[in-house]
């Protein structure tokens, strides 16, 4: 997708991307234990979360760790990382930079080194995922991990058919990005995390409107219109319910953590 295009949608969405993203009080809590278990987090792990839009996962996980040295929270969106809090919170610090300005050394990290990050729904906006997950890998430290978490190639989610197939072809596949961790020289492991949703249809419906994934912002806003017509005929029931499934993408270093 294209780079500008991307900024912008995040910069009209980020005040209120945490109330579209919190479908019930369950799921940040759900999806942050994931990742602390999947990257094995301890508490004194220097730790960074690359695309970390509003830090909702970055809090939630600093919350339940506990961590010594602050999360990094690094994303190119200020308005995103704005949300954060002014000023944020001790234990996270917000940097804005892209995954390619980490990983091309451009913007320099407070650590030397990291013992994990986890990019979760932004490798996707990654230009060059080889490239860049590459030079994301050198920042690891001895036994450090990376983890990518993503949607699948293809997701069960209530949208109009155009939505769908648009997600299908701007989607990278989780396989390939397993691929990219091993060519950067991790041992890398795919697995899946699902959960399910149940969401208001008329709340859904207004997240559609409101372009709340950035692939709806490359629809029009008669297009948009039309989908949402469409769900409204293919989804007479007044609570969606539907699988929301993510693919877990994990690289680790060799070596001994120091
Ligand atoms: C779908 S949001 C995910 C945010 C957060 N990880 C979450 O799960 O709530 C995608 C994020 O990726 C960020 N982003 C866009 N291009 C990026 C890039 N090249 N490198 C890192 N992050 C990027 C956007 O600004 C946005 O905050």
């Amino acid at each position: 997708m294209e780079r500008r295009y991307v900024r912008g949608h995040y910069e009209e969405l980020a005040a209120e991307y945490d109330e579209h993203w919190i479908y019930g009080p369950d799921y940040v809590p759900w999806m942050s234990g994931r990742i602390a278990d999947a990257l094995r987090l301890g508490p004194t792990d220097r730790i960074a979360d690359i695309g970390s839009g509003t830090g909702l996962f970055a809090r939630e996980v600093a919350k339940q760790l506990q961590p010594r040295h602050p999360v990094l929270c690094v994303d190119p969106s200020e308005a995103m990382l704005r949300q954060l809090g002014t000023p944020p919170p001790a234990d996270l610090t917000p940097i804005v930079a892209s995954a390619e300005d980490i990983a091309e050394g451009r913007t320099r990290l407070p650590y030397e080194q990291l013992d994990a990050m986890w990019l979760k729904e932004s490798v996707h906006h990654v230009a060059d995922p080889a490239r860049t997950l590459r030079g994301l890998a050198d920042r690891l430290a001895p036994g450090g991990r990376l983890l990518v978490v993503m949607l699948p190639a293809t997701i069960q989610y209530p949208l109009f058919e155009a939505a769908l197939a648009r997600f299908e072809e701007l989607q990278p596949d989780p396989v390939v990005i397993e691929e990219h961790l091993r060519a950067a020289g991790l041992g890398a492991d795919l697995s899946h995390v699902e959960h399910e949703l149940r969401i208001e249809r008329e709340k859904y419906l207004g997240m559609v409107r409101a372009r709340y994934m950035s692939l709806l912002s490359t629809f029009s806003d008669s297009e948009i219109e039309k989908g949402i017509e469409e769900m409204r005929a293919a989804h007479p029931e007044p609570v969606l319910v539907f699988p929301d499934r993510f693919a877990f993408v994990l690289g680790r270093r060799g070596g001994r953590p120091a």
